[in-house]
């Protein structure tokens, strides 16, 4: 593991500066965070995109801080050096301030080191209440999924000068509250130019082309494991629901016709157990090594 990615640090990651733009991808359970952070992203985003990817909704509405922490702690547990960033669920900030802080602590508890919100001028009470309790927030524009009703659909935002001017303003007034970095989702590339120009903190973008300071994906869009939709601005760099799909015929198939399991793949008795059961039986140890997913364990 390389040294862990701090808040403060990403805080500095300014294209313009000199820097290296940021990257940043999903992860909703350990074996997806292991990827991600041996990839080298500087942070994972356990984002509600949960609720759409892994969990099945239709949008982003249904996941709760409980479900957010449970994953966030999945996620946790692997020790990254990326730096962990969790999603506030919808109406896990719409209340009240104190609603807001527990349930950003709840979320920083499950192992997360920032979390992340949707929405401009209107969330700068509630940005400054988490960041009051030292809790590093990223903020989030553009295209707000947890708005999908409000805005009637998943659309692109930022259209018009006086929608691309809200954006700046709205950057501008998430700075002076405290954020960290902020994510620029579905905009057309000038206007996040103009945001990205604007804030002295680093935009990092989903759809919203070059010229932000760094880029987001979901992970399983990146990987092509999730392959029903395919939003313009996604680029695959791999097949692995067609490549998984292919290995689990072989799978039925070798099962099907007894090529599965061989006797290698198979734990023998001890030969007076073996001959007294099954005489054709061999001896074999009785050292499990790679249980379930790789895990190792000894019986
Ligand atoms: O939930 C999520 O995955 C996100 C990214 C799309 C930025 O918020």
């Amino acid at each position: 593991m390389g040294a862990r990615v701090t808040a403060p640090a990403v805080r500095n990651r300014k294209v313009a500066q000199g820097s290296d733009p940021l990257v940043m991808v999903t992860a909703y359970d350990a074996p997806g965070a292991r990827m991600v952070d041996e990839a080298g992203a500087d942070l994972i985003l356990v984002g509600d995109s949960l609720a759409m990817v892994v969990l099945g909704y239709d949008d982003t509405l249904q996941v709760t801080v409980d479900d957010m922490a449970h994953h966030t702690a999945a996620v946790a547990r692997t020790n990254p050096a990326a730096l962990v960033v969790a999603d506030l669920p919808w109406m896990s900030y719409h209340v009240s301030a104190e609603d807001t802080v527990r349930n950003a602590a709840r979320l920083m508890r499950a192992g997360a080191g920032a979390v992340k919100l949707e929405g401009g001028a209107k969330r700068v009470p509630m940005v400054e209440a988490i960041v009051d309790a030292e809790i590093p927030v990223m903020g989030h524009l553009g295209l707000t999924p947890q708005s999908v009703h409000a805005v009637g659909g998943f659309k692109v935002q930022g259209k018009t000068a006086d929608a691309a001017q809200r954006l700046v303003d709205d950057a501008m007034a998430l700075v002076d509250a405290g954020v960290f970095s902020i994510v620029l989702e579905a905009v057309p590339d000038v206007v996040a130019r103009r945001v990205t120009e604007a804030v002295p903190v680093p935009t990092i973008g989903i759809g919203a082309g070059r010229h932000c300071d760094g880029q987001v994906l979901v992970l399983h869009d990146v990987l092509g494991l999730e392959d029903r939709i395919r939003p313009k601005f996604v680029r695959r760099y791999a097949t692995l629901k067609a490549d998984g799909v292919e290995a689990l015929q072989a799978f039925c198939a070798d099962v099907r016709t007894g090529a599965f399991p061989s006797e290698d793949e198979t734990y023998h008795a001890p030969a007076a157990l073996a001959e007294e059961l099954a005489p054709a039986a061999a001896e074999d140890d009785d050292v499990v090594v790679g249980l379930y997913g790789g895990a190792t364990m000894s019986v």
